[in-house]
This record gives structure tokens, sequence and C-alpha cells, in this order.
């Protein structure tokens, strides 16, 4: 099959969940998948560490996406290793949990560091390396908190909120340069999200424990009662095998009919039905 951008694929995030699967079949599609991970050894561009040799072309590479060191140094070894850097898929990312009043600015700062500023960072990155091939495609995965704010886990909708934001403005400053840029919003998915989930410290001793804690409650039944990322993982193919692919696609038939309701009813009612879900 031909591959429309190329076939070197950059996943921020690919050690577990939805980066893991996306770059287990992009690898089987015969794709050169450059994965990343925190836990990944250091390497050169002679001495990259292999974890999966099997099932196509896959290297693990470490970065930390809140290191703009870091993203540069994973950016840059794939860059000498293969010339460019075809598709950029951003998964990175993890849920931070706490009422607004009991989230400290440090907390919800790092929320951002890695869901917003993790995604700014790897796009500023990557982009004059498309630049210069006159072709490219980034792919970022929002969420559908991304829409609909969700209580309880405010600073991690709002980075997925400013995420969509600047998606949107990017694909139409790249949009000139042959680079096109979509959005990929899943809904629970049953992943390694539910057990990275960060708790605000204030969240133990807060007025707000009990609804809390059903909320959050309520959030690891979703996670873990939700399919595998298989769904994530046809929407990303779909969009690779796009030249103009969609701004965003909602993954699932039950996200999709939020979306939709979201747009077409009143802000009060939304609010109302979330709040009947969550608190
Ligand atoms: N699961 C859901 O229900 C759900 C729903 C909607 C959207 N999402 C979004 O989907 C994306 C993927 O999440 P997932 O569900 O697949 O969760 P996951 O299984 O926990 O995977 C998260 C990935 O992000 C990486 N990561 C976290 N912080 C990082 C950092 N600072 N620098 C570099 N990599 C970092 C982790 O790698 P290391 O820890 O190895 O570094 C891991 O590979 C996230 O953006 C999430 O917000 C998830």
């Amino acid at each position: 099959m031909t591959k429309l951008y190329g076939d070197v694929v950059l996943i921020a995030g690919a050690s577990s969940g939805m980066g893991k699967a996306i770059a287990d079949a992009l690898a089987k599609d015969g794709y050169k998948v450059y994965g990343t991970s925190r836990k990944s050894q250091e390497g050169t561009v002679d001495n990259l560490p292999i974890i999966n040799n099997t099932n196509g072309f896959i290297q693990m590479i470490k970065l930390d996406v809140c290191s703009d060191e870091s993203v540069m140094a994973a950016v840059d070894l794939v860059k000498q290793k293969e010339g460019r850097i075809d598709i950029l898929i951003n998964c990175a990312g993890f849920a931070l949990a706490g009422a607004v009043e009991d989230t400290t600015h440090e907390e919800a700062f790092q929320e951002f560091n890695t869901n917003f500023f993790g995604v700014h960072r790897m796009c500023r990155a990557v982009a004059p390396i498309m630049r210069e091939s006159g072709i490219g495609l980034i792919i970022n995965i929002s969420s559908t908190a991304g829409l609909i704010s969700v209580p309880y886990q405010s600073f991690y909708s709002a980075s997925k909120y400013a995420l969509e934001a600047m998606t949107e403005a990017l694909r139409i400053e790249l949009q000139p340069f042959g680079i096109r840029v979509a959005l990929v919003e899943p809904g629970d998915t049953k992943t390694g999200f539910t057990n990275s989930r960060v708790f605000a410290k204030e969240s133990q001793n807060s007025i707000y424990k009990a609804t809390f804690d059903k909320s959050v409650a309520r959030m690891v039944k979703d996670e873990q009662g939700g399919p595998p990322p298989d769904g994530i993982v046809n929407v990303v193919k779909k969009i690779i095998n796009s030249s103009n692919p969609p701004v965003r696609i909602v993954v699932g038939p039950i996200n999709k009919i939020l979306a939709f309701l979201k747009r077409i009813l009143p802000s009060r009612l939304v609010v109302y039905i979330v709040a009947k879900l969550y608190a």
C-alpha cells in the first residue's frame, strides 16, 4: 500500500495504551516506527534499543515531553537516523483528578506541561523537518474531555480544550507547507491511563471528598469497562491514508452522539447532564 506521507513515524508516548497499539499496528503495516517513553534507555544513532523486531520496525527512544532538551534530542535522533520525519503522533498524556479548589497551580501546570506544552514542544521540533520535505502529518490525541468539561478533572479537560485550540490554528498555519494536522478525540478506553491518574494532594482532606470519590470511581469504571484502543488505531490509519483528513474525529458511537449533543443543546442542559453523570 502506498504511504501517502512517507513511512517514518514518530509516536510520543508509545510505551502503553493507544500509542503502543498504534505503534504495533503501523509497524505491521510496514511503517518505520520510532516510539518513545520516559523509561527507555538513552540511545545514540548507532545504538538504539530495539524492542520489537518480529512485527516490523519499532525503535523505542527516550523522551520526556516536559523537557525542551529531551524533545530536541529525541527528534534529532530520528532526523539523523532517517533524514526525515513524515508522521508525528502525539499520544503522551495523563489525567489529573481534583476539584478546581483543591488543585494547586503547580499541579495544574504539570498537567498542562505534558498534555499541552508537551505537544507544543513536539510540534515545534518536528514542523521544520516536515517543512524541509514539503509534506507531513501531525495527529494530536485529544479527548472528548476536550469538548465537554468534566468536574473533578477540570485541568485535564482544560489541557485538552487548549490542545484543541492550538491544533485548529496549527492546521491552518502548516497547510501551505503541505503539512496536514488532525485531532483524534477518544472517549473512555481501557489503557494504562487509569493507573497513571494523578490526584491533587488536597483531594484527600477536601470538602468535596465524597462527591470527588464517587466521580473518580465512575471515571475508573468507564475507562476500565471501555474498549481497547483498536478503534483509535483504525481512526489513525484512516487519517494516515487521507490527503485531506478531517479537523477532528470523535472515536466511538456514544462519543459521537455526545459531541453532537454538545453542539446542538443549550449549554445549561449540557452542564446538567454532565453533573448528573459525574457530580
Ligand atoms: N484512556 C482513555 O480513556 C483516554 C480517553 C481520551 C483521551 N485519552 C488520551 O490518550 C492519550 C494516550 O493515553 P492512554 O490512554 O494510551 O494512556 P497510557 O496507557 O497511560 O499511555 C500514556 C503514554 O504517555 C506517555 N507519557 C506520559 N507522560 C509523558 C511525558 N511527560 N513525556 C513523554 N511521554 C509521556 C507514557 O509513557 P511513559 O510513562 O513510558 O513515559 C505512555 O506511553 C493521552 O493523551 C490521553 O489523554 C485517553
